[in-house]
């Protein structure tokens, strides 16, 4: 593993290797470079991309590099999360509706495919969206037109289509969880980001670049990672993946005394969390004052519950977790990450 001396950072790594302002991709492992050539080579076509990866491996800022690499660049680029949209909703966001279509549309909509005819759109989570509307969705990418809800004369659309994913959607389509079609019809190309703990190359350069913006935004000054910070950092697993690296690097920054960065604080959202609250999911999980909190912050509130629980009780195994409660590995990860839990504090 090559660590460079992050002082000399920029002139190790001029702004082109790192990735570019440009395209906003930093990176010098071999799988982002193989996914900056990818990006050039689909510079001029249209063809459509799945992006890969668990959360916080930068899908989203791959989609956004292919936009602004491609001839679409002036035009809109959108991104919709098909996952945390009510599925009434979604096909209305996403394909428009007709004025009376339903009790609250007083007027016609645009679906964001047509208001981004010319430009690139991105279906975020595709791996959540509702089997009927999958059905739909294919229809659409074969037809190139979409039909407004409430309408019977459909639209003709170019829109640029990315989506991404942090489900192992292959497994998915064949286990008959996804529509097999549509897997196909999306994944003309794919895109596949590996997890930050697998390009380890890319924590030093990816740091000096975060340093680097948060520098400027705080007006501080702030010194390299020290040779023993960055040991550390190379030795964590990076569960949340780089919005983790992101997220530790602005607490450190903002808790930095005379500009040194502290591993302490770079680390500091892995324990307390534990020790602030020992599960006790009995009384936490079915807590009836839950019902008065807002649905959606309930829901939070008893997922954190739940995975505490669970994490208790299989003493900090993942595999066993996602076991427990019927998901794969890389959500269990991805849940714990947005929770900000470290299943190691339950190791013992
Ligand atoms: N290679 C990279 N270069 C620069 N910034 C990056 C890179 N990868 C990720 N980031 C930053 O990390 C954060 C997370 O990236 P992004 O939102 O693209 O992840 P994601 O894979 O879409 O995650 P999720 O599945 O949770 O939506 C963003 O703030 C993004 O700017
Ligand atoms: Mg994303």
């Amino acid at each position: 593993l090559l660590i460079p001396d992050l002082t000399d950072l920029h002139q190790v790594y001029p702004p082109a290797k790192l990735g570019g302002p440009e395209l906003g991709l930093i990176g010098q492992s071999f799988a982002i470079q193989e996914v900056r050539d990818a990006i050039d080579r689909l510079k001029q076509v249209d063809s459509m991309v799945l992006l890969l990866g668990e959360s916080g491996t930068g899908k989203e800022v791959v989609a956004r590099a292919i936009h602004k690499s491609s001839d679409r660049a002036n035009q809109r680029f959108d991104a919709i999360n098909c996952g945390a949209i009510p599925e009434a909703l979604l096909e209305s966001e996403l394909f428009g509706h007709k004025r009376g279509a339903f009790t609250d549309a007083k007027a016609d909509r645009k679906g964001i495919f047509e208001l981004c005819t010319n430009g690139t759109l991105l279906l975020d989570e595709i791996g959540d969206m509702p089997l009927m509307l999958q059905m739909k969705l294919l229809r659409v990418l074969q037809e190139w037109e979409v039909t407004p809800v409430g309408s019977s004369v459909p639209v003709k659309i170019k829109t640029r289509v990315i989506s991404a994913t942090h489900h192992d959607l292959k497994s998915e389509a064949h286990a008959k969880q996804f529509r097999e079609d549509l897997y196909y019809r999306l994944s003309i190309v794919m895109i596949h980001l590996p997890p930050l703990r697998e390009r380890l190359e890319d924590v030093p350069v990816l740091s000096a670049h975060f340093l680097d913006g948060l520098k400027k935004r705080f007006n501080r000054e702030v010194r390299p990672l020290s040779p023993s910070v960055l040991n550390r950092m190379l030795k964590h697993h990076w569960p949340g993946n780089v919005r983790e690296l992101q997220n530790a690097l602005e607490r450190a920054v903002v808790m930095s005394r005379n500009g040194e960065l502290d591993s302490k604080d770079i680390f500091a959202h892995l324990c307390p969390v534990v020790k602030e609250s020992v599960p006790e999911p009995e009384r936490n999980a079915f807590d009836s004052s839950l019902y008065h909190w807002p649905l959606t912050e309930a829901k939070l509130e008893f997922e954190r519950n739940y995975l505490k629980f669970h994490l208790t009780t299989s003493r900090g195994q993942i595999p066993e977790v996602a076991d427990k409660s019927g998901r794969y590995k890389a959500d269990v990860y991805r849940l714990l990450s947005r929770h900000g839990i470290d299943q190691t504090c339950f190791r013992n």
